[in-house]
């Protein structure tokens, strides 16, 4: 049997382990979903900065379906997006300026 001390250490060294091992994967999920992210806001940034300020959209919080209504109404406005564009622009817009 181990005495106390040598589980205590033992312990010690499994939660550090623990720590570490969860520090990884919390970098390693982020790098990745910024990585998704990004690509909404660069076109957020290229297709909604045309024909008005991107200052516009970024002082309104909307939720998902009304960033997505207001999207389809700038593409019948003219802003020149497809499918994807739109699914990307909504994701980000919804994350990063959601209604409060
Ligand atoms: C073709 C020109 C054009 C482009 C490109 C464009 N908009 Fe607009 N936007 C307008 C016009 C015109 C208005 C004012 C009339 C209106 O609200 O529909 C407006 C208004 C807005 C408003 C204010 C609406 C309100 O309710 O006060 C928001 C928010 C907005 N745009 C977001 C965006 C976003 C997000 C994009 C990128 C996907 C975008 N716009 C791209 C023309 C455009």
């Amino acid at each position: 049997m181990m005495n106390t001390k040598q589980t205590n250490i033992i312990n010690l060294i499994a939660k550090i382990g623990w720590i570490a091992f969860s520090a990884l994967f919390f970098f390693a999920g982020s790098a990745v979903c910024s990585g998704a992210t990004d690509e909404g806001e660069r076109l957020f940034e290229k297709k909604c900065s045309t024909c008005h300020s991107i200052k516009k959209p970024k002082s309104k919080a909307m939720t998902e379906a009304e960033w997505h209504s207001t999207i389809l109404r700038m593409k019948s406005n003219g802003a020149d997006l497809s499918r994807q564009d739109i699914e990307q622009i909504v994701a980000h817009l919804a994350k990063n300026y959601p209604r409060k």
